[in-house]
């Protein structure tokens, strides 16, 4: 496996915080095109191919019963737990982002989890929401792509709509290097149908919503 070349790739977030946080404040979301730096992403793309044989299909967790989930989404995924230098790097950066948020927005974010995501051609995620308006429990979701040389006709755009119509407000292709952030109550989104191995890593910032009567589920 590639050692991630730790001094290029950190800050992983480079100057983008600002940006990010600018975007966040002012409309809810944001898409930058080659901000992420591509040493850590190709490491990423490679501990996310090594470890293929242990993606399980999505849709396995909490809640709603797998068929019922499996007709919104066909992808599988893998949880980041650290065991790599580059999720390691990977991680360091998101939690660099989480504090820099709370610092600026208040955000009150007190955790971040994030899987890799693989969808084989032919696979989709329907439009959803990513956390239940009022529930408070995601509150930010994080995308970022493994794709070097994705092109248009490779699909597996992700549409992200308007939080109050059916109206489409941007389209991303999954290249290496593009960074999606967005509100998590807020933005409907969806994944075309991809017609090569689309990889990515969605991840969310969640607030403690633990309480005495209550234990906030780990996934
Ligand atoms: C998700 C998701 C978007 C993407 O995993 O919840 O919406 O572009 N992913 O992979
Ligand atoms: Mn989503």
């Amino acid at each position: 496996m590639t050692d991630v070349d730790l001094e290029s790739a950190l800050p992983v977030f480079g100057s983008v915080p600002d940006a990010i946080i600018d975007a966040i404040a002012e409309r809810g979301w944001y898409v930058g095109e080659e901000v992420l730096p591509a040493s850590l992403m190709l490491a990423l793309r490679e501990d996310a191919q090594a470890r293929r044989a242990a993606f399980d299909a999505a849709g396995t967790g909490r809640g709603l019963n797998h068929d019922i989930r499996r007709r919104l989404r066909t992808d599988a995924i893998q949880w980041l737990d650290g065991s790599s230098e580059a999720q390691r790097v990977w991680l360091e950066g998101c939690e660099a982002l989480r504090l820099a948020f709370n610092r600026h927005l208040f955000m009150g974010l007190f955790n971040f989890e994030c899987h890799y995501a693989r969808y084989d051609s032919g696979d989709f995620y329907g439009k959803h929401l990513d956390a239940f308006r009022g529930e408070r429990n995601r509150v930010l979701t994080v995308v970022t792509y493994l794709n070097p040389d994705w092109q248009p006709e490779n699909g597996g755009e992700l549409v992200i709509y308007r939080p109050d119509s059916d109206e489409e407000l941007t389209r991303v292709l999954p290249r290496l290097g593009t960074l999606v952030v967005f509100l998590s109550e807020d933005y409907p989104h969806e994944v075309l149908p991809a017609r090569q191995e689309r990889l990515s890593i969605a991840g969310w910032y969640r607030i403690n919503t633990s309480s005495s009567d209550r234990v906030d589920p780990a996934r």
